[in-house]
C-alpha cells in the first residue's frame, strides 16, 4: 500500500490524483527519441554502451522496457522509504495507486538482478512533475548501470575487501567514462551522496566550461536489496550508478534549451552524428513573449498541478514559468501567487493573438481544475 502524500490530496483536483497522466505526457510514450540514430540522446548512449563493451564485453544492453512501472519496481524494491516526498502524486505521473511511469531507470534494477544478470546497462525515458525552465522537462532519459562482484575478485588487485574493490571499480569505471566524454585531462571530483538504494554512495562532478557539474550518481547496492533478490550477501557485493544523459548532451553539443531534444525540425536534427561531438549552432531565435497570471490558492495547491496545466495547454510553446511573487493575506492567511509564463516557439515566430488564445486557456482551466480565485 501507498500512503497518502503529507501535502493536501483532493479527488476533485484532477493533477494530484492517482491518475494524472495529461495527453501530452501520453504523446512522448514510444516517441523513443533516445534509439533514434544521430539524434544527440542517442550518441551518448551509445558512446557510454561502446565505452563498457570495449572492455568488459559482458555487459549486457538493454533499452526496450516500457517505462510503465509497479510502485514495487520504482519504489519498495529500492527501499524508498514510504514517505519519501518523490512517492507523492504531485512529484510522479500514476495510472493508479499501483502503477506509475518509472521516475528512474533504477526501477529495472532488481527484476533484472533477479533474472540472473551480473553486469548490464539499463536506457529509458523517465517521467517526473517539475518546473518549467532551460534544464528541466517532465520527460528525460537515464542510463542505470550494475554489476555484481564474488569474493575473490579481488585478489589480484590487492584490494583487502571486496566492499572496496566493489568501489574502486566503481570510481575506475566511472571516471573512464566522462573522460570519454569530456576528455583524458578533464577535472573530476567525487562527492559523498544520499540514496536509499546504495551505501555507500557519491557523486561525480566534472570541470565543464568554468563550473563544477553534476553528472552521475552511484554507490555500493544495499546488502538487503542483493539478498532480497537471492544473493548471499557474505559471498557478493554489486555497484550501481544512473547518469542523466540531457544533462551530459546540454553540455556536450551546447544545446541551450531542454525542449530541442523533442524538436522534429530538420535544421536540429540534421546537426548531430553517430560518434561526432558537433557544437549545435542557434538557427533562429524567435521573440519571446511574457504573461502574468495571479491567484488565490486553495489548501490543497500545488506547484506541480500548475505547471503541468501550462504544459498541457501550450506544449513546447511555454519556454519558462517563474514565480515572481507570492504573499500571504494576514487576515485570512490565504496565499497569493503571481507568475510569469514565457511563450516562445523554438521553430517559429508566434502570433500576439495566439499567445492571448493560450494564455485565456490556461487562465479558465486554472480556475476551473485548480479551484484557484483569480485575481
Ligand atoms: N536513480 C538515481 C537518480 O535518479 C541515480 C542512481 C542510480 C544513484 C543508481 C545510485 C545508484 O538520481
Amino acid at each position: 500500500g501507498l500512503t497518502r502524500p503529507l501535502l493536501g490530496f483532493s479527488w476533485r483536483n484532477y493533477s494530484v490524483k492517482y491518475d494524472n497522466i495529461t495527453p501530452k505526457i501520453n504523446e512522448k510514450i514510444g516517441r523513443n527519441i533516445f534509439l533514434k540514430p544521430n539524434h544527440p540522446i542517442n550518441i551518448i548512449k551509445t558512446l557510454v554502451e561502446q565505452h563498457f563493451l570495449k572492455s568488459q564485453p559482458d555487459f549486457k544492453v538493454f533499452d526496450s522496457f516500457h517505462p510503465k512501472v509497479s510502485t514495487k519496481q520504482n519504489f519498495d524494491d529500492l527501499l524508498i522509504p514510504l514517505d519519501h516526498v518523490s512517492r507523492g502524486p504531485s512529484d510522479t505521473y500514476y495510472y493508479d495507486e499501483n502503477t506509475v511511469l518509472r521516475t528512474h531507470t533504477t526501477a529495472h534494477q532488481v527484476h533484472l538482478i533477479k533474472d540472473g544478470h551480473k553486469a548490464f546497462l539499463v536506457t529509458g525515458d523517465v517521467y517526473r512533475r517539475d518546473e518549467i525552465d532551460a534544464t528541466h522537462y517532465p520527460v528525460f532519459h537515464q542510463m542505470d548501470g550494475v554489476k555484481v562482484f564474488k569474493q575473490g575478485d579481488q585478489k589480484d588487485s590487492g584490494t583487502e575487501t571486496l566492499e572496496k574493490h566493489v568501489e574502486l571499480e566503481l570510481k575506475k569505471d566511472l571516471e573512464g567514462v566522462v573522460r570519454a566524454i569530456f576528455g583524458a585531462d578533464s577535472q573530476i571530483r567525487w562527492n559523498v551522496e544520499y540514496f536509499p538504494f546504495t551505501d555507500p554512495s557519491f557523486e561525480l562532478e566534472v570541470y565543464f566550461n568554468d563550473h563544477w557539474m553534476e553528472v552521475l550518481g552511484c554507490g555500493v547496492i544495499r546488502s538487503e536489496i542483493l539478498k532480497n533478490t537471492g544473493y548471499d550477501t557474505s559471498e557478493y557485493v554489486g555497484y550501481a550508478f544512473g547518469i542523466g544523459l540531457e544533462r551530459l548532451a546540454m553540455k556536450v553539443f551546447e544545446i541551450p534549451d531542454i525542449r530541442l531534444f523533442w524538436s522534429q525540425d530538420n535544421r536540429f536534427l540534421s546537426q548531430f552524428k553517430n560518434g561526432e561531438f558537433t557544437k549545435f549552432k542557434s538557427y533562429s531565435k524567435y521573440p519571446a513573449c511574457y504573461k502574468d497570471i495571479s491567484f488565490w490558492t486553495p489548501s490543497e495547491y500545488n506547484d506541480n498541478s500548475f505547471y503541468e496545466l501550462v504544459r498541457d495547454v501550450a506544449g513546447d510553446l511555454v519556454e519558462t514559468v517563474k514565480i515572481v511573487d507570492e504573499f500571504k493575506h494576514p487576515k485570512t492567511q490565504r496565499v497569493s501567487k503571481c507568475f510569469r509564463i514565457n511563450y516562445r516557439s523554438m521553430d517559429r515566430s508566434l502570433s500576439n493573438e495566439e499567445v492571448d488564445q493560450l494564455q485565456w486557456v490556461v487562465r479558465e482551466r486554472v480556475a476551473k481544475e485548480l479551484m484557484v480565485e483569480l485575481r
